[in-house]
């Protein structure tokens, strides 16, 4: 290993310690500094943005075959997840060292993780996703040493470290690799669901970029900023009666032609009916992009109008290493934007996911966790506001 300084041996880190509630999560100070093997790099963590995906793998709710297995990623065959682990997969941070004959030029470059442990070097395949802060460590630390390869430079000075984070793959790759993989163009009408989340805003910033016209449903208290950030109109989704009704009105008679669904569970069917309710207006298929289950995870459709209407349905997870390098490009281009919504400290990490689950009315985009040792500079600016 290279470093410009002297790295310590041990450092603050929450753990978590096997399946379970936030008892699991447990803050530790001697906690053993990864050392970068040949072709990684020892970063520096200043910022690691939340995900669902760190409560879902914590209380192994990622069942693939029967109801109410407690599982976690195993598309490879076995589970990934082993204890201890540290969590947290969107990581912002410095490069402090590197692995032997790594590029010691690297040293002292800001940087955001390509979170996934990828299985192979495919650019454009990604068959069995797995990710930093699941089948291996991740940034709720204050080191992790990650590929040197996937942690890619963005200098932007515009842009603070925690924004960096907040801009991490774990949302915005999932949500790009749901439009590409319906194969979204320019000029189309696109329904994102769950829109104020992380994978939400990134859709609806993709879909501008793109070209195509996003609709979003979420809560009326974030129509506002949803509406800022790109959509074209905003539904609310407590008042789901007459939904198809309401987007072809929003939509001047036409139908959504592709679905971005983050909700699942008995909305699902209402999605559906946004893309068929007049197929002769339709010069493409409907499709309907599928990676999340905020809303269930079980959804009864009929099958005759998945095949007679003939709905393209994608599962994504994740995406490709050419998706996350054109993400990286756009961040580097200023065309996406943060939407960062607060900063928490490492050691409130409990508090933060208590938060992360409640939701204030106004929460939108990413919460990210700041080592209490880079506080100062990189978390109290976007520290929560006492009325928050
Ligand atoms: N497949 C993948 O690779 C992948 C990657 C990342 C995330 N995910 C999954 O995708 C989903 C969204 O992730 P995220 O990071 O964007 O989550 P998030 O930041 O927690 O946002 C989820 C949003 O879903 C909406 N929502 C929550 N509960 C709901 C309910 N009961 N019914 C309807 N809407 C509800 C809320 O938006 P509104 O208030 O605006 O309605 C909430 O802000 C999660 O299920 C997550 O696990 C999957």
């Amino acid at each position: 290993m290279s470093s410009a300084g002297s790295i310590p041996e041990t450092m603050a880190a929450i753990v978590l310690t096997g399946h379970g509630g936030l008892e699991k999560l447990v803050y530790r100070e001697d906690f053993p500094v990864p050392k970068p093997a040949a072709g990684e790099v020892l970063v520096k963590v200043t910022a690691t943005a939340k995900n669902n995906t760190d409560r879902k793998a914590r209380e192994g709710l990622y069942p693939v075959k029967d109801k109410g297995d407690v599982a976690s990623f195993q598309m490879g065959g076995e589970p990934t997840l082993t204890f201890p682990r540290i969590q947290g997969a969107d990581i912002a941070g410095r490069v402090v060292a590197v692995g032997e004959g790594g590029d010691t030029g690297r040293i002292g470059e800001r940087g955001l993780l390509d979170f996934n442990i990828y299985a192979t070097k495919d650019r454009d395949l990604n068959l069995m996703p797995d990710y930093y802060g699941h089948g291996a460590d991740g940034g709720y630390a204050k080191y992790v040493a990650v590929p040197a390869d996937q942690f890619h430079t963005v200098e932007n000075a515009e842009l603070a470290d925690a924004e960096l984070a907040a801009m991490g793959m774990c949302s915005y790759q999932t949500a790009m690799h749901m439009l590409t993989s319906a194969q979204v163009s320019a000029g189309e009408r696109v329904l994102v669901t769950g829109a104020s989340g992380g994978v939400g805003t990134a859709l609806i910033q993709l879909c501008r970029i793109m070209g195509a016209i996003p609709y979003a449903l979420s809560q009326p208290d974030k129509f506002d900023a949803l509406l800022k950030l790109g959509a074209e109109a905003v539904f609310d989704r407590s008042d789901m009666e007459g939904f198809s009704d309401k987007v072809r009105e929003a939509t001047g008679g036409e139908p959504i032609d592709a679905v971005m669904d983050l909700v699942g569970g008995e909305m699902t069917n209402h999605f559906i009916d946004t893309m068929i309710f007049d197929m002769k207006r339709r010069s493409t298929y409907p499709r309907l992009s599928i990676a999340g289950a905020s809303g269930g995870n079980l959804s009864e459709i009929m099958w005759t109008r998945i095949y007679l209407y003939q709905v393209r349905i994608f599962g994504v997870s994740h995406g490709t290493r050419a998706e996350a390098e054109q993400l990286i490009e756009w961040i580097r281009g200023g065309e996406l934007k943060p939407v960062l919504h607060a900063a928490f400290k490492l050691s409130d990490l409990h508090q933060a996911e208590r938060y992360f689950v409640d939701r204030s009315k106004n929460f939108l985009g990413k919460i990210v966790i700041v080592p209490d040792s880079e506080w100062a500079e990189h978390g109290a600016p976007f520290a929560l506001s006492d009325d928050a």
